[in-house]
């Protein structure tokens, strides 16, 4: 179970197993994918030793890791699964800050989308602030909600499960909508063995792009992608599309 309460406030959590998590929203697939991009940026940018904040399950880290990059995984709870446990790990959050160290290049996939504008603009330089001069920090962002599918069936542990959308609700807020759902994943019995009863705000570009210059960073680059909800990753996209890889530098 995972739950993270800022300021005493809930803000984005799951209570599905990390074994059944990592199946149906963690895919390699997808992974591989994400690695790819962030790959291709740390290259251009000589990056070699990186930190990632929000890793989750930590299946990013490892692949990179497998590519010969030296990654250190933070979160700020633990709840890696797998062969991700054998990475180095610190506990950090991107809310409070602190140093770490001093790396080339730093990343955090679904962790901005989590956020409000305010935790946003203030992650944002946390973050950098381990990063070395010229080096860069990337994140993606979904500016639409994620329009997943009714039902995802997965197999894990020799069993098959099912992640169902029983309920979502979209509200508009100030720069955007505030997004909520709750699936629930069921064993072949029917029984429920997970539940994400949660929500997140999800902005629009303008609001995205102002909370980037309000954070006082560099932009960059911005690599489009479409999100593919039946695919359950990103696809590249040529031009501006529903979704962002965003890399930035401290000025
Ligand atoms: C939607 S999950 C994404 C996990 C993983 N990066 C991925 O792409 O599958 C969001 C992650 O952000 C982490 N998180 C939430 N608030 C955080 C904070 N203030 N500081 C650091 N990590 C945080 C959660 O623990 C969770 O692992």
């Amino acid at each position: 179970m995972l739950h993270i309460t800022i300021g005493g406030l809930k803000i984005w959590e799951t209570r599905i197993p990390p074994w059944l998590y990592a199946r149906i929203y963690v895919s390699w697939r997808r992974v591989r994918r994400e690695v790819g991009v962030l790959r291709g940026v740390f290259e251009r940018f000589n990056a070699r030793r990186l930190v990632e904040f929000g890793c989750g399950i930590g299946r990013h880290g490892y692949l990179l890791s497998r590519l010969g990059f030296d990654v250190l995984l933070t979160d700020v709870v633990d709840w890696r699964f797998g062969v991700a446990r054998r990475l180095p790990f610190a506990s950090y959050d991107v809310l409070k800050g602190g140093r770490l160290g001093e790396f080339e290049g730093a990343y955090a996939m679904g962790l901005l989308i989590v956020m409000d504008l305010d935790g946003i603009v203030r992650a944002l330089p946390n973050m950098a602030s381990n990063v070395k001069r010229d080096g860069v920090l990337v994140f993606d962002y979904n500016f639409t909600t994620y329009n997943e599918p009714r039902e995802v069936s997965v197999r894990a542990r020799g069993r098959t499960y099912k992640a169902l959308m029983r309920w979502e609700d979209v509200k508009p807020i100030e720069g955007g909508v505030y997004y909520r759902y709750r699936v629930e994943v069921v064993d072949e019995g029917g029984r429920v063995v997970g539940v994400e009863d949660t929500g997140y705000p999800v902005y629009t570009k303008e609001s995205l792009f102002k909370a980037i210059e309000r954070a006082g960073l560099e932009l960059v680059e911005v690599i489009w992608a479409r999100w593919n909800p039946e695919r359950y990753m990103y696809e590249l996209a040529r031009r501006e599309a529903d979704s962002a890889f965003i890399v930035l530098r401290n000025p």
